[in-house]
């Protein structure tokens, strides 16, 4: 049996990884792994059990919770003990301390031994700030996205409006530029571009510009 395809993608906060990674997967029928959504479970878990400043507590947690997340219809459920967390794990509260959980490295190792766990299910593309540097180094395609702070702020924006969350403009910008400073400084697998990993920059690109770009990489790839 031929080895699993892995498309691997990095960048920082709403540069639009999510969206092409989906759209890629679903484009190709391969899985798709939301990284950034475990880091957002497991903060939005660790916020409602009030052990934020108790990193034994937060040890303890990560090591015995059940993470599930299932790919469907264009969406990604996340599932806590059981419990469906997709919609809570999105909010600005949760958004506010995300990276500060996910910089501490036990949280991190846990989480790297389930992404690579689920790589052995199949075809996959996988997104987040270590997929391209950590998780998977060997990846078949490596893709750095990026965007405009300002364009990356207005689709965060929209996506917190749509869903009828209170939250200003300036709100959401702020807690993208102090998201990626803490997780571009961070000394357990910082957000950086892998030196062979293609950067996209979505600023000006429409999904389906994006989208054929991608294709391109991996038909470069299996080539
Ligand atoms: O969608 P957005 O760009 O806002 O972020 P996300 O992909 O949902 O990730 C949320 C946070 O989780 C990031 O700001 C990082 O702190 C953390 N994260 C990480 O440390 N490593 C990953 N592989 C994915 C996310």
């Amino acid at each position: 049996m031929s080895k699993n395809i892995i498309v691997a993608i990095d960048g920082p906060a709403a540069s639009g990884k999510s969206t092409a990674a989906k759209r890629l997967a679903k484009a190709l029928g391969f899985l798709y792994l939301d990284t950034g959504a475990m880091y957002r479970a497991i903060t939005y878990t660790v916020l409602k059990k009030n052990i934020f400043d108790n990193l034994e507590k937060i040890f303890e947690l990560v090591k015995n919770l059940e993470l599930k997340l299932k790919f469907e219809d264009g969406v990604t459920r996340v599932f806590v003990d059981g419990e469906e967390v997709t919609n809570q794990i999105r909010t600005p509260e949760v958004s506010g301390k995300v990276s500060e959980i996910s910089r501490i490295p036990e949280v991190r190792a846990e989480m790297v031994k389930l992404q690579r766990k689920l790589a052995e299910q199949g075809d996959l593309v996988a997104e987040g700030r270590d997929i391209t540097t950590v998780v998977f180094p060997e990846a078949d395609v490596k893709i750095f996205m990026t965007a405009s702070l300002d364009e990356r702020a207005r689709r965060r924006f929209k996506e917190h409006q749509e869903r009828g969350e209170q939250v200003t403009y300036e709100e959401v910008k702020e807690n993208l530029v102090k998201r990626d400073k803490i997780d571009s400084s961070r000394e357990v697998s910082p957000l950086r571009k892998a030196e062979d990993a293609v950067e996209l920059d979505t600023t000006n690109l429409s999904v389906d510009e994006e989208l054929q770009r991608m294709i391109e990489l991996v038909n470069k790839a299996r080539k």
